[in-house]
This record gives structure tokens, C-alpha cells and sequence, in this order.
């Protein structure tokens, strides 16, 4: 069992290597694995704009490409411009990354984390971010 505040406080710590020299917007996530581990992704852009890969994915698709498949809970910080940690507003994920997280996560128990600081943030489910999602079940 990992506490929310030590989850924020490691997308804060992945937030620190955001490669975003364009946007400027600087994104951390810190995604736990049902296997106790976290798994630390910021953003990374491109100067061709359209391969940036956001943070969430970027978490997500480490844990995936490491073996692990199974998800508890994902922490999400981002920041405009060059502001301090905790200054920034709650950052939602986009819907790309909501698909994403659909493929691995359960809907209703996946719980997602938007924080501001270690003690103001707001708890989503994926249901909640992503309803009426389309997943593996509908292929059947
Ligand atoms: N971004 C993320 O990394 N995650 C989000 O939830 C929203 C957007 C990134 C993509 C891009 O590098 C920058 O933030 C501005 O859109």
C-alpha cells in the first residue's frame, strides 16, 4: 500500500526531467504497479511537434515494456511555463492517455490522482475520466 502523498511526490520527482522546450508545459506521472513499483514518466517533445509523448504514456508504456501489466493508480502534476513545484492547476490527462490506461486498467478501481501539491489533489476513476469506453472486451 503506497500513500497518495509519496505517489505525488515522485511524479513531482519525474515532473524534474519533462523534456518540454516547446510547450514549456512540464508534466510528471508516477504510475503504481499491482507489484508494489513505481513507475516515473514526464513529457518528451520534438522539434516534428507530433511524436511528443506525454507523460502518463511515457509511465505506462516503461511498466508495459518491463513486464508489468497490472495498475493501482496513476499520479499526475504539470505545470505551465517555469513555475515551482505546487504551483501549478490540476492536470488532466489527455484522451489518448485515457485509452491507454483503458487497455491496462480496471475502469472503476484505477484510481487517478490530479495534484496541485502533496495534499491538494483531486481522485478520479477512469470510468469517471473515460466513460463509455471502447477496450478489448468490445473486439469480442
Ligand atoms: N501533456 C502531458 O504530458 N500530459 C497531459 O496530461 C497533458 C499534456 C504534455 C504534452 C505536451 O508536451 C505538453 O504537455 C503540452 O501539451
Amino acid at each position: 500500500m503506497v500513500e497518495d502523498k509519496v505517489l505525488i511526490a515522485k511524479a513531482f520527482e519525474a515532473q524534474e526531467k519533462s523534456y518540454s522546450p516547446y510547450s514549456k508545459f512540464k508534466v510528471g506521472a508516477a504510475l503504481l504497479g499491482k507489484n508494489g513499483k513505481i513507475y516515473l514518466g514526464c513529457n518528451i517533445e520534438n522539434a516534428a511537434y507530433t511524436p511528443t509523448n506525454c507523460a502518463e504514456r511515457t509511465a505506462f508504456f516503461k511498466a508495459v515494456s518491463e513486464g508489468q501489466m497490472a495498475f493501482e493508480a496513476i499520479a499526475i502534476v504539470g505545470s505551465p511555463g517555469e513555475t515551482e513545484k505546487g504551483e501549478g492547476d490540476y492536470c488532466a490527462p489527455c484522451g489518448v492517455c485515457r485509452q491507454v490506461m483503458a487497455e491496462f486498467c480496471d475502469t472503476k478501481n484505477f484510481r487517478i490522482l490530479l495534484a496541485k501539491s502533496e495534499t491538494d489533489y483531486k481522485a478520479f476513476s477512469l470510468e469517471e475520466l473515460l466513460p463509455l469506453s471502447f477496450t478489448k472486451d468490445d473486439l469480442r
